[in-house]
């Protein structure tokens, strides 16, 4: 679909170096749901995320729902789902490593949302870089 193509172009147009050329952040800021440039999640071959690709974009809402639920009222503590996962995964690393907050605009989750005007609350609590503790153990 429309998120699909640009993504692949933006692999595309990655993939043959024009990032520097062109400044990343800027063409990256102007693609919705594009994977975040210096992110484990763009670095990782073959690309793939906790679930495929296509559920994940119509149903990752419904996952880290859940697994809040479970974690806060049943205190079972999976990563697989895990909020702290997706951040630690998909934020996007600049200049010296320095990570860019997952929800600035134009970052990963803040393209698509800003796109069909969803506004999250959920980092009102939780930290938008990855935290010592939700590294992966
Ligand atoms: C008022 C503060 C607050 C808000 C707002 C909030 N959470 Fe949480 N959340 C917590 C606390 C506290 C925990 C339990 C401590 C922990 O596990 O980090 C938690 C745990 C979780 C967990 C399990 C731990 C993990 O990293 O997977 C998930 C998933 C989660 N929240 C998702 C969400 C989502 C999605 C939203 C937004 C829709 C949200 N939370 C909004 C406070 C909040
Ligand atoms: C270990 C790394 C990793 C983790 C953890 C991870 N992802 Fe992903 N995610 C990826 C990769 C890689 C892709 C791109 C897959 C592809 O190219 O098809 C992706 C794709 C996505 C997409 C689709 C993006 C698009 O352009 O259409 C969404 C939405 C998404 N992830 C959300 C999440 C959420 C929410 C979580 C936490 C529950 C999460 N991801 C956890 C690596 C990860
Ligand atoms: C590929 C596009 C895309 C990306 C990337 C994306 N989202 Fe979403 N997200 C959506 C869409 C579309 C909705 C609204 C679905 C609806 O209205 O039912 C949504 C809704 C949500 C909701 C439910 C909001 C609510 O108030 O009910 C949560 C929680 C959420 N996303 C978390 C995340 C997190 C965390 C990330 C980054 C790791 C992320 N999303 C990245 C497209 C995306």
């Amino acid at each position: 679909m429309f998120t699909s193509v640009i993504r692949r172009t933006w692999f595309a147009v990655l993939s043959v170096g024009f990032m520097l050329a062109i400044g990343g952040q800027a063409l990256a800021d102007s693609k919705v749901g594009a994977l975040a440039p210096g992110s484990k999640a763009a670095s990782i071959q073959p690309s793939q995320c906790v679930e495929p690709t296509p559920y994940m974009r119509r149903h990752h809402m419904e996952l880290i729902l859940h697994q809040r639920d479970k974690t806060v009222h049943e205190g079972i503590r999976s990563k697989k789902y895990s909020l702290a996962a997706c951040i630690d995964c998909h934020v996007a690393r600049g200049d010296g490593g320095r990570e860019v907050p997952v929800n600035a605009e134009g970052q990963f989750c803040d393209s698509c949302h800003d796109y069909v005007g969803v506004s999250l609350t959920c980092f009102q609590c939780h930290a938008t870089v990855p935290t010592p503790a939700s590294a992966h153990k």
